[in-house]
C-alpha cells in the first residue's frame, strides 16, 4: 500500500490545521480559566460590569464614586436609621451552633437563635424603631442577619462583605431599622447562606398596623437538613386557636429553596397580602392552591366554620385553625394555581412605570465555563458567569424598568434586596388585577416578567435567586447606587461569604 504524495501533504496539512486548532482552543480554554478565577478580596462595588440601563452617566466607574474626580464616594456603613433616636423595641438574639432536633423530626448539626429554631418571631408596630442586638455565641463561620423583604438603611442590609463583616464568635453587631411598613417579613443568615438557613438561623418577623389588632397565625415552613418538614418548626400538624367564626390571617412564609404551595381545606378563603404589600379587592377562592417560590410570603384570610375547623395545608405539614378539639377535613393539593395576575382589583401605582429613565434585562440562563476557576455548567446573568455579570446602577430617585427572563431549564426566585418590584407582565401579558409587588419573584423556566421600581433606598442590594445552594453557582448580582462605595470586602481571604 502506498499513498500518493498529495493525500500525504493534505493530511499533513489537516495534522497541522487540528494542531493549531487544539492550541488555540488550548488557550482560549486556559484563558476562561484564569479570567474566572478571583482575587483572594474584592470589593462588591468593583465586581462585574458597570449595566446603566440606557440611563445617565455621571461619574466616571460605577460604585467606586473615589474613582471619580471630585466625587466623593460615600461608604454604605453612612446609611443608618437616625442616629440619635431611641429604639422603640429591643430585641437580642444568640446565634449557636448546636444539634438540633425539631419536635417530631430527625437531629442534625444545626444552628439555633436564643436556644431554638426557628429563632424567635419579632413582632413589632409599623413606624417603631427596632433594634437587634446579634451575638455570635460559637457559629464557627461568622453570622449576619439580613430582613428580608425590608426596606431597611444601607448599612443594616446584614449582607456579609457587601453591608458588614461577618459576625465572629464572640462578637456581636447591633441592627437598628425603622419598620417601615406593615406585614410578614422574616429574617435569616446572610454569611454561608446557603448551609446557615437551612440549617436553623431564620425567623418570623411580623409588622403589625398600628391602632389595628388583627387575629392572626404564623405558618412558617421549613425544611432542616435530613428531611424533617416543619412549620413553625415542628413536624406534622399545628393547631392555632380560634372561635367559630373569627377571621385570622394565616401568614404563610417559604423559607425552603424550593417553591411550595399553600391551600386550604374546609373554607373559602382570600389572598390579603403577597410579599408583605396587602392586595386592593382580595375575593374569595376555592379550589386553588397558592404558590410560594423561595423567600416569599402570602398571608392568607381564613374564616372558622360554625362548626368543625379549617385547615391550612403545604405539602407534608398543615396548620388547623378552630376552636380546640374541633376537627378538620384535608384536601388533596387542587389542581388550579392561584394567580395574582389578574387577581382584585386595579389602582393606582404610587409611581409612573412610564416615566423609567433606566431599563434593564436580567436574562439568566446556563453555559459551561469557569466558575472561580471550577469547570462545570453554570447560571448565567446576560449570558456570563459570575463574576462578569452586570451591576445594575441607579441614581436615587430614578423610576427604572427590569425585564426578567428564564432560560435556564430551572425556576429562580428571584429576589432583590431593600425594595419591592410591582409586575407589569408576565410572558407580555400584562397585569389587571390589584398591583401586584414582590421582594420575592418565582420565575420560572421559560418565563418573562417585566417589573418596575422606584430606586428610592441607596445602597449595595443583592439581587439574587433565593435557591441558596443557586446563588453560590451564580444568579447573583448587585444594584448599585451611584457613589455608594463599601469597605468591606468578598472573597476566599475575607471571612465573608454571603451566599
Ligand atoms: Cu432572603 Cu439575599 O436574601
Ligand atoms: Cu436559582
Amino acid at each position: 500500500m502506498s499513498v500518493d504524495p498529495p493525500r500525504r501533504g493534505r493530511a499533513r496539512t489537516l495534522r497541522r490545521a487540528g494542531f493549531a486548532a487544539g492550541l488555540v482552543l488550548v488557550v482560549l480554554v486556559g484563558y476562561a480559566w484564569w479570567d474566572s478565577r478571583l482575587p483572594a478580596t474584592y470589593s462588591a462595588a468593583d465586581m462585574g460590569v458597570a449595566d446603566l440601563g440606557g440611563g445617565p452617566r455621571a461619574l466616571e466607574h460605577h460604585g467606586h464614586g473615589t474613582d471619580a474626580p471630585g466625587v466623593p464616594g460615600r461608604s454604605v456603613t453612612a446609611l443608618v436609621a437616625p442616629p440619635d433616636r431611641p429604639a422603640d423595641v429591643r430585641f437580642e438574639l444568640d446565634a449557636r451552633a448546636q444539634q438540633v432536633t425539631p419536635p417530631g423530626g430527625l437531629t442534625f448539626p444545626g444552628y439555633t437563635l436564643n436556644g431554638s429554631t426557628p429563632g424567635p418571631t419579632l413582632r413589632v408596630r409599623q413606624g417603631q424603631l427596632v433594634e437587634v442586638l446579634l451575638r455570635n455565641v460559637d457559629v464557627p463561620a461568622g453570622v449576619t442577619l439580613h430582613w428580608h423583604g425590608l426596606h431597611v438603611p444601607g448599612a443594616m442590609d446584614g449582607v456579609a462583605g457587601v453591608t458588614q463583616d461577618a459576625v465572629r464568635s464572640g462578637g456581636s453587631f447591633t441592627y437598628r431599622f425603622v419598620a417601615d411598613r406593615a406585614g410578614t417579613f422574616w429574617y435569616h443568615s446572610h454569611q454561608v447562606s446557603h448551609a446557615q438557613v437551612i440549617g436553623g438561623l431564620f425567623g418570623a418577623l411580623v409588622i403589625e398596623p398600628p391602632g389595628r389588632v388583627e387575629p392572626d397565625a404564623l405558618a412558617l415552613l421549613h425544611t432542616y437538613p435530613g428531611g424533617s418538614r416543619t412549620l413553625n418548626g415542628q413536624v406534622g400538624e399545628l393547631r392555632h386557636l380560634a372561635d367559630p367564626g373569627a377571621q385570622i390571617r394565616v401568614r404563610v412564609v417559604n423559607t425552603d429553596n424550593g417553591t411550595v404551595a399553600a391551600w386550604v381545606a374546609g373554607a373559602p378563603f382570600r389572598v390579603l397580602a403577597i410579599d408583605g404589600v396587602e392586595l386592593v379587592g382580595p375575593t374569595e377562592l376555592t379550589g386553588q392552591r397558592v404558590p410560594l417560590g423561595a423567600g416569599a410570603r402570602a398571608d392568607l384570610a381564613v374564616r372558622v366554620p360554625a362548626a368543625g375547623a379549617v385547615r391550612i395545608q403545604l405539602a407534608g405539614v398543615s396548620l388547623v385553625v378552630g376552636p380546640a378539639g374541633a376537627t378538620a377535613p384535608t384536601a388533596p393539593t387542587p389542581p388550579v394555581v392561584f394567580d395574582p395576575l389578574g387577581y382584585g382589583t386595579r389602582a393606582p401605582l404610587s409611581f409612573d412605570p412610564a416615566t423609567a429613565v433606566r431599563h434593564f434585562t436580567y436574562d439568566i440562563g446556563r453555559l459551561p465555563g469557569f466558575l472561580h476557576g471550577r469547570p462545570g455548567y453554570w447560571w448565567t446573568i446576560n449570558g456570563r458567569i459570575v463574576p462578569h455579570v452586570p451591576m445594575y446602577v441607579v441614581r436615587k430617585g430614578d423610576v427604572v424598568t427590569m425585564r426578567i427572563t428564564n432560560s435556564s431549564g430551572e425556576a429562580h426566585p428571584m429576589h432583590l434586596h431593600g425594595h419591592h418590584l410591582v409586575v407589569l407582565a408576565r410572558n407580555g401579558v400584562g397585569a389587571t388585577g390589584s398591583p401586584w409587588w414582590v421582594d420575592s419573584l418565582d420565575v420560572g423556566h421559560g418565563e418573562t416578567y417585566d417589573v418596575a421600581f422606584v430606586a428610592d433606598n441607596p445602597g449595595i442590594w443583592m439581587d439574587h435567586c433565593h435557591n441558596l445552594p443557586h446563588a453560590v453557582e451564580g444568579p447573583m448580582t448587585h444594584l448599585m447606587y451611584e457613589g455608594i462605595d463599601t469597605p468591606f470586602l468578598l472573597g476566599s481571604g475575607s471571612g465573608n461569604e454571603p451566599e
